[in-house]
């Protein structure tokens, strides 16, 4: 297995490229199976969990053509996704345990032909994270479901209705699943308590252009009124805002100064505020953000993950990696999975100073931290070691690295491309 072995100590000086956002390119792919025209998808980020996607609609019925360019350019590659005839509605475990997001074409498959059958995705590292959510709200909506030898068999025999459906926790994927899902539904759907993130609102917006007819956009309250049919569209992925995040982590952790293109700050907003109450300098450029810390140290900061527009329990991880040479101490509180401090141990193991009372870890900063032989454990956890060995003295080895495939499109290259001492070991 591969691993990334980085000599840390260089300040981070220079460009980055920010790739289009996995998490609005995944729902937005789905899509493709609410309409039989073609959905055209541009700045599509290059990454394992978009081959998992295209693989398993692939297996569904969907025709993919690919271009673009794939060197991690600020525009990314370009999909065009035709799912002409659904051959099968049937989503295998062996895909939807890869990926959780696998989830999200049971609300466009139920929508289009009456009926799906979706692995159940199981629990992974962060936490159980189930999907009882999603398939109340399809219930609501009409759907017939069972659970049977791991698997959701959902039917709508008479197809979907209207209905008013109120989350009772902000769900991302639920709020994407039934989004999708009463497009097609006959009549009016209120979707109540709905996730406000920037990849429902680009999921929206995608479906609006396919001819949905969807009000509230943003809000926490989503109106959709169903049509019969939808049609094909074009549409471009907007921004990563968890790699445009990380990337400033780099740049405050090392103490440089780095531009990342194409990031958007109404995207980054709580975590801007974060960062500069930290001591690090965030302004707007042309070509996007421009992010500075070189001189003043880094102050701890308290922060409590919570649904978009508040600080993204996606960037958590990575804050910490930064608390760890923080001068002062900083409570971090995770609110949204129950198990996602499992970079904890490995950033300890780097001379970090943590300790973990429920949700919350207190991060007591050290003057440095030294490099070590760590694990990855999930997507996050595993690029706040790599945040970490950018900053420690000595050596950092990071094993398991296939889980920053998942999201980080030419993690090395972007790094080294500012001065990082960061390589690959191919295992
Ligand atoms: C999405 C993101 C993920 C991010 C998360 C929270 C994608 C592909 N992934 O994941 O990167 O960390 O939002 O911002 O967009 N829950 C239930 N029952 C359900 C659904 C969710 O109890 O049916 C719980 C989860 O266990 C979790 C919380 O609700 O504690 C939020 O999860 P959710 O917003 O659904 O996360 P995902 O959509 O899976």
């Amino acid at each position: 297995m591969d691993q990334i072995r980085i000599r840390g100590g260089n300040p981070l000086k220079g460009s980055i490229n920010i790739a289009g956002a996995k998490n609005a390119a995944l729902p937005l792919m789905t899509v493709s199976l609410l309409t039989d025209e073609e959905i055209t998808l541009s700045n599509l980020p290059h990454l394992a969990d978009i081959s998992t996607m295209s693989h398993l609609l692939s297996d569904i019925g969907v025709d993919i053509a690919m271009d673009g360019n794939v060197s991690g350019g600020h525009s990314g590659r370009t999909f065009n996704l035709k799912a002409k005839d659904i051959l099968n509605t049937t989503a295998q475990y062996d895909l939807v345990r890869k990926m959780r997001a696998s989830i999200l074409v049971l609300g466009p498959l139920l929508a289009r032909c009456g009926k799906a059958r979706v692995s159940l995705p199981g629990g992974c590292a962060i936490g159980t994270r189930p999907v009882d959510l999603h398939l109340r709200a399809l219930e609501q909506l009409g759907a017939e479901i069972e659970l049977s030898e791991g698997y959701i068999e959902a039917e709508a025999p008479k197809g979907l209705s209207g209905a008013h459906v109120i989350f009772p926790t902000v769900t991302v994927g639920g709020t994407e699943n039934i989004l999708m899902a009463a497009t097609l539904a006959k009549g009016k759907t209120v979707i109540g308590n709905a996730a406000r993130e920037p990849e429902v609102s680009d999921l929206a917006h995608c479906l609006i252009a396919m001819g949905a007819r969807i009000d509230g956009v943003g809000s926490d309250t989503l109106t959709v009124e169903g049509v019969d049919r939808l049609h094909g569209a074009e549409h471009a992925v907007l921004s990563d805002r968890i790699e445009s995040a990380t990337y400033a982590v780099a740049t405050a952790i090392t103490g440089g100064t780095v531009d990342l293109i194409g990031a958007q700050f109404d995207l980054i907003e709580s975590v801007s505020d974060i960062l500069m109450r930290a001591g690090v300098e965030i302004s707007k450029i042309d070509s996007g953000l421009r992010i500075k810390r070189e001189n003043d140290s880094i102050q701890g900061v308290d922060v409590m993950t919570e649904p978009f527009p508040g600080f993204p329990t996606d960037m958590q991880a990575q804050l910490m990696a930064l608390m760890t040479i923080a001068e002062g101490a900083s409570m971090i509180t995770e609110s949204i999975f129950e198990n996602r401090f499992m970079h904890v141990p490995e950033l300890c193991r780097m001379g970090a100073d943590i300790n973990v009372h429920g949700a919350s870890a207190i991060v007591r900063g050290v003057d440095k931290i030294s490099g070590a032989q760590v694990m990855a454990t999930d997507l996050r956890a595993s690029v706040s070691l790599v945040l970490a060995g950018l900053a420690a003295q000595g050596e950092t080895i990071i094993n398991r690295v296939y889980h920053l495939d998942r999201g980080y499109e030419n993690l090395e290259e972007k790094l080294a491309a500012c001065g990082a001492d960061i390589s690959r070991i191919r295992g």
